[in-house]
């Protein structure tokens, strides 16, 4: 059985004083969860009090990018190692960081990689655009993302990671996928490549979450499908209502 997971992705909102104020919330309300990881990814500024702030509940924190680099002159960049320092997470590859950023399937592949090796568990982020689902691709971009983004990672490092597929029409529109449309692509496309990568049990074993316009209200239903095994909320991560409500639809 893959454990439900629920993960915030704040993405740029939030400051440090709103930081802690919604951790706290959370840590009363869900705080002592234990069926389902719930997960919250501030921005590089707000790690360190969430994570201050969350001890003491089973709450845990993830980072929202990394550079694969370990140190040295890489202006604005953060480090794997001053990551690790702070979160258990990170998420790589959200296709806003892919779009607006520039990302690759290769800078995938190399943070997921650098990640790993100081022992933080990738969130790996796919998905495709409108036009690529109206034009039938959506098979074949997410198989290249997911094939790319994990390239040459043994069995073990694939049991640590998460996938998250994100199709991006989805994202942040209201419009979600249907529950039976996203479990096609999850179960369809995403879970036979992990067990081709990895082997039948660890890739059995990989949970993907769904993410893309997932609420208060349509969480259970999505949640409720054979192979999607939890969200990565992006608006309504940051309400205390709708996320713990989210998380709840997880149990
Ligand atoms: P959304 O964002 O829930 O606001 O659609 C999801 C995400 O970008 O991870």
């Amino acid at each position: 059985m893959r454990k439900p997971m629920v993960a915030g992705n704040w993405k740029m909102n939030n400051t440090i004083s709103d930081t802690k104020k919604l951790i706290d919330a959370l840590v009363l309300d869900i705080g002592q969860i234990a069926d389902v990881d719930v997960v919250v990814c501030p921005s590089f500024i707000s790690l360190a009090v969430a994570k201050r702030q969350s001890e003491g509940s089973l709450i845990r924190v993830g980072a929202q990018n990394l550079y694969w680099k370990d140190a040295g002159a890489f202006t604005g960049e953060v480090s794997p190692m001053m990551v690790r320092d702070v979160c258990d997470f990170v998420i790589i590859g959200h296709s806003e960081r892919r779009t607006l950023f520039g990302e690759t399937d290769e800078g995938v592949n190399q943070k997921v990689k650098a990640a790993l090796a100081v022992g933080l568990a990738p969130i790996v982020c796919v998905g495709e655009t409108l036009s690529e689902n109206q034009a039938g691709l959506t098979g074949e971009v997410v198989s290249r993302q997911v094939r790319e983004g994990l390239k040459e990672l043994t069995p073990e490092q694939g049991a640590a990671l998460v996938i998250a597929y994100e199709p991006v029409w989805a994202i942040g529109t209201g419009l979600a996928a249907t529950p039976e449309g996203a479990n096609e692509v999850h179960r369809d496309v995403i879970h036979p490549i992990l067990r081709e990568m990895f082997g039948e049990t660890v890739g059995n074993g990989m949970r993907i979450l769904y993410g893309g316009s997932v609420t208060a209200a349509n969480a259970a239903e999505l949640f409720g499908q054979s192979d999607i095994d939890g969200g990565l909320v992006g608006g309504a991560s940051l309400k205390v209502d709708a996320f713990t409500a989210i998380v709840r639809a997880a149990l």
